[in-house]
């Protein structure tokens, strides 16, 4: 009996510990496009953002903010995350996996479609 109670206690110690590091990897994995462009992207490049800022000196009106683009090809995407492009720094695969990378190019050239 006093083995048993020992024993389940040891494996809830291990759960415990196991647990959060299964929850955290799983949760990377799943990061969705929009919640991937909330975590990296949002705070420079929603409107009043820094990047939106920038990209409205050479950028057609409603155009500097991204989601608002008429067109945004998921390449042009792909290319300026990996290497930067003037003041925005580049985003390693660590930090943003490339199939993560893709479905969030992806993503945002759905949401620049044109309006009507
Ligand atoms: C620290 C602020 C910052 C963050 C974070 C950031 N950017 Fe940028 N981004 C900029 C700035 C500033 C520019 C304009 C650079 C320039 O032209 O000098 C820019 C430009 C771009 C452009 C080019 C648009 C064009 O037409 O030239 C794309 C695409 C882009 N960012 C996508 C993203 C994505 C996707 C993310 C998130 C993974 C992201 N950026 C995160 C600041 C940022």
């Amino acid at each position: 009996m006093r083995r048993s109670v020992l024993g389940l206690m040891g494996l809830a110690v291990i759960l415990a510990i196991a647990m959060p590091a299964a929850v955290r990897s799983s949760e990377r994995a799943e990061r969705s496009p929009q919640e991937l462009f909330a975590a990296r992207c949002a705070y420079c490049h929603e409107a009043g953002g820094w990047g939106t800022r920038v990209l409205a000196r050479r950028m057609p009106e409603g155009e500097a903010q991204l989601r608002q683009r008429t067109s945004l090809p998921p390449a042009l995407t792909t290319l300026v995350v990996r290497r930067g492009i003037g003041a925005m720094p580049p985003f390693t695969p660590t930090e943003l996996s490339d199939e993560e990378l893709q479905a969030l190019a992806q993503w945002l050239a759905e949401e620049a479609r044109p309006r009507r």
